[in-house]
């Protein structure tokens, strides 16, 4: 099999639009920025990416539950929090363009232009002196002068100062904005788990070490989204805050580093794309005293699909002092009384779905043919199997069509298309990582056998139509990523 082209992006933006993976926003309007729909194809997808999260997170495991909260909680749970004072991005304005840019990300791009010149003391230097900005408005904004930065659009440097503009996205409470009723579509899930920390503990008779998850939407009003899904103001977050003992927090990080690196691989990752990687102090969020990040290297470079943090006791202490409310534990066994430690692996759905596309990808080299295929993990395709008659007469169709009707009732995905040759009908299905077809034909009138067509290998093998279901159950369990010929 052939590696994936460097192109791989806009081939994968260009498929998951023609095949209704995914779509821009309110495409007929002219679009919104960097807001995406996801088409018939991209929501199963999300849907077997969302599935496989919550079964390893939850179902497999005796000492973490769920939870679902809502999106828009107390305007006081963003103050406590931090994000009201400490959630925001420098921002810096071209006069001449009038457009806006984030003041750190203009110098880092001033550094790589360094690196990529060869002047590497210069691209220390000045990655040294961000460094220590960061967090300074006025030492930034000397940082732009001091580099001769200009704007990409207008060639001038005529900027202003750098202000701090907050990510969450402001509402108000009721039809009437009397300016004290604003409230904040939440930035991460995580504050939603907090608030119901003693809730949860208290009904569900779970005890540190426990977990509680959360897969849902979350907002963050950026201002350079991008790489298609990557980044988006609007997504959505799995994350899982899991309370210990503070003398267990060095153990459970650990634990969860692997855990969450093995479960990339076994959704079918190639491992050697991924890697853990530790923050350094300067990329800390506010709450967080230790951060790794699962990276993947995508076709822009490597970058994070997962965060696992060291959040501390800084929430429930935080949350109880603001509150009143006690957010503590109490050992009955040892009569002790602590607020836990937290760690926290928060991953965003779209992100992983991206990644299992481009990870999957393939323009497979064949005899005088390339063939355009998504080696996804059976679990995550959006159709598990294609149905096709060989032909539309004799019978086939309704053979086809009941043998449909059973995949279906017995809980497969299926796609059933009497159209064109049978080659191109599997490709078509290769195109979307389907991972099995089944095809019906004279033999499956005469003696009851079908064709089971596999995605991967191309093989085919002949089955009887009963043990259809059975077969591919056990198929799909027995799924490895295949290797592929550079
Ligand atoms: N709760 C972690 C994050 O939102 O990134």
């Amino acid at each position: 099999m052939a590696k994936q082209p460097s192109g791989v992006m806009d081939a994968i933006v260009s498929l998951c639009k023609r095949r209704g993976f995914v779509f821009q926003a309110s495409e007929i309007y002219g679009g919104v920025g960097n807001t995406y729909d996801y088409g018939p194809l991209g929501v199963e997808l999300l849907r077997r990416v969302k599935d496989a999260w919550w079964t390893r997170m939850v179902q497999e495991r005796r000492d973490v539950v769920g939870l679902d909260s809502a999106i828009i909680q107390h305007p006081q749970t963003w103050v406590t929090s931090g994000h009201v004072g400490g959630f925001s991005d420098p921002l810096i304005d071209n006069k001449t363009s009038k457009q806006r840019y984030r003041a750190d990300h203009l110098i880092e791009e001033k550094v790589a232009k360094y690196r990529k010149k060869g002047r590497d003391k210069d691209a220390d230097a000045l990655q040294a002196k961000l460094n220590a900005s960061l967090g300074d408005n006025a030492a930034l904004r000397a940082l732009i002068d001091e580099a001769k930065i200009k704007c990409p659009v207008s060639g001038t440097d005529d900027w202003t100062d750098v202000r701090q503009f907050n990510l969450m996205f402001k509402t108000t409470i009721g039809p009437v904005d009397t300016g004290d009723n604003i409230a904040y579509l939440r930035p991460e899930t995580a504050q939603g788990i907090f608030l119901n920390f003693k809730n949860v503990l208290e009904s569900s008779r779970q005890k540190p070490p426990f977990g509680i998850a959360q897969i849902g939407k979350s907002f963050r009003n950026e201002i350079t989204p991008g790489n298609f899904v990557f980044r988006t103001r609007e997504f959505e977050q799995a994350e899982m805050e899991f309370f210990v003992p503070p003398a267990e927090n060095d153990h459970w990080f650990e634990y969860w580093k692997s855990a969450r690196l093995q479960w990339y691989i076994d959704l079918g990752i190639d491992p050697g794309k991924l890697r853990l990687r530790d923050h350094d102090a300067d990329e800390l969020a506010h709450y967080s005293t230790g951060c790794t990040d699962v990276e993947y290297e995508y076709p822009f470079g490597w970058g994070e699909l997962e965060g696992i943090a060291c959040r501390t006791d800084f929430d429930l202490k935080r949350h109880s002092e603001a509150s009143g409310t006690d957010l503590v534990y109490f050992d009955p066994q040892t009569k002790e009384r602590y607020t836990p430690y937290v760690i926290e692996p928060a991953g965003g759905i779209n992100r992983i779905a991206l990644t299992c596309l481009i990870d999957a990808y393939e323009e497979e080299q064949l005899e005088g043919d390339v063939r355009t295929v998504l080696h996804l993990h059976p679990r995550l395709a959006p159709i598990t199997v294609g149905v096709f008659p060989l032909v539309k007469k004799g019978g086939m169709a309704e053979r086809a069509d009941e043998l449909e009707q059973e995949l279906r009732r017995a809980g497969l995905a299926t796609f059933y298309d009497e159209k064109g040759a049978i080659g191109r009908r599997y490709r078509r299905q290769d195109e979307v990582g389907t991972p099995f077809c089944v095809t019906i034909d004279g033999d499956t009138l005469e003696k009851g056998t079908v064709t089971l067509r596999h995605r991967d290998s191309m093989e085919q093998e002949t089955l009887p139509s009963g043990e259809l279901v059975a077969a591919i159950r056990e198929r799909i369990d027995a799924w490895t990523r295949p290797e592929r010929k550079a």
